[in-house]
C-alpha cells in the first residue's frame, strides 16, 4: 500500500526530493510511509535485482530471531542504531511480548523514521527514541532516552541491521563500533547485518549506483571488514553467516549465501 506525497504523516521538513533509506526499504517491505522519489527507486532496484524484496524481508526476520535469541539469554534492554520507520515485529514488540517490563530504545536519523516512531511509542513507557546519527555515539549514548530507559551496567541487545554500510569510511566506522562496545557491559550482545559484494545478489554495481541519488550511500564491505565490527565480541554458533542462515527457522528457511546478500551474526561480550 502506498500513500500520496501529501499525506499527512509527513513531516513539514522532509525533503520531498532526496529519497531516503528509511523510506524505500519501507516500500519493499509493504509499508504506506514513503514518497515518489523513495518508490522509484526502490523500483529501479527490483528492476536491477527482483530479490531485493526478498533480501529485506531475510533481514527483517534474522532482526526478530536476534531479538528472541537474546531475550532467551536473559536480555531485557536493547539499542536499536538505524531502526527504521515501524513495520510489524519491532524490538519493543517482541521483548515486550516476552516481558512486558523490558526496555527499547530506536536511534535513526531520518525524519519519517523518528516522528513514526514517536508516534508509535507515545504510551510506552518502556521504549524511546533517539534522533541522531549512530555515528556520533557520545550523542547517542548521552540521550534522555538512553539514560532513563537502559541501565548500561547490566547486559544490553545492541542492534545494527541493515545499518554499518551505510556508514562511510571516512567515519572510520569499527572506532564507532569500538565506542558503544565501550560504553556496554559483560554479557551485553551485538547483533548486526551488513551489504557485501561478496555474495552475487547485490554485487551487481548498479544497485550501490543507484542508491548514490539518495541520502543513504552505500558502502558494502569484506568478510574480514564486517568481523572487525564485532572486535571484543565472541561469535555465537552459527558465526558470521548470511541472514537467512542465522538459526533459520520454519517460518525464514536457510537459503543460498549467494542469494542472501547480507552478512549476519551475534556476538556476545565477555
Ligand atoms: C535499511 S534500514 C534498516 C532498519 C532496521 N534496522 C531493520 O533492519 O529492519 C536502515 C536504517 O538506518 C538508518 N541510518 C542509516 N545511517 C544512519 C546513521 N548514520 N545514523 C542513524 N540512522 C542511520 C536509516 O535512516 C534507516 O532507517
Amino acid at each position: 500500500m502506498t500513500e500520496t506525497d501529501d499525506a499527512d504523516w509527513l513531516p513539514a521538513e522532509v525533503d520531498r526530493a532526496t529519497p531516503s533509506v528509511a523510506r524505500i526499504y519501507d516500500y519493499l517491505l509493504g509499508g504506506a510511509h514513503n514518497l515518489a522519489a523513495d518508490r522509484a527507486v526502490a523500483e529501479r532496484l527490483c528492476a536491477i535485482q527482483p530479490q531485493v524484496v526478498q533480501v529485506a524481508q531475510r533481514n527483517r526476520a534474522f532482526l526478530r530471531r536476534a531479538v528472541r535469541f537474546m531475550l532467551e539469554a536473559g536480555v531485557r534492554q536493547f539499542l536499536d542504531l538505524g531502526s527504521g520507520i515501524p513495520t510489524v515485529g519491532n524490538v519493543h514488540e517482541v521483548a515486550q511480548d516476552l516481558d512486558p517490563e523490558a526496555r527499547v530504545v530506536y536511534v535513526d536519523y531520518e525524519l519519517v523514521a523518528v516522528t513514526h516512531s514517536r508516534l508509535l511509542l507515545a504510551d510506552n513507557p518502556h521504549a524511546g527514541v533517539v534522533h541522531a546519527d549512530v555515528i556520533r555515539p557520545e550523542h547517542v549514548l548521552g540521550s534522555e532516552p538512553v539514560r532513563s530507559l537502559l541501565d548500561l551496567s547490566r547486559p544490553v541487545g545492541l542492534l545494527a541491521v541493515a545499518l554499518g554500510h551505510y556508514l562511510p569510511p571516512a567515519a572510520d566506522v569499527p572506532a564507532v563500533f569500538a565506542t558503544y562496545r565501550d560504553a556496554l557491559a559483560p554479557g551485553s550482545y551485538l547483533a548486526l547485518t551488513h551489504l557485501t559484494n561478496d555474495f552475487a545478489v547485490l554485487a551487481d554495481p548498479r544497485v550501490a549506483e543507484t542508491m548514490r541519488s539518495t541520502q543513504d550511500h552505500i558502502h558494502p564491505r569484506t568478510r574480514a571488514e564486517v568481523l572487525a565490527l564485532f572486535d571484543g565480541f565472541t561469535l555465537v554458533d552459527p558465526g558470521l553467516t548470511t541472514s537467512a542462515n542465522w538459526r533459520p527457522d520454519r517460518l525464514s528457511p536457510a537459503v543460498d549465501p549467494q542469494d542472501d546478500g547480507l552478512y549476519a551474526g551475534v556476538g556476545v561480550l565477555a
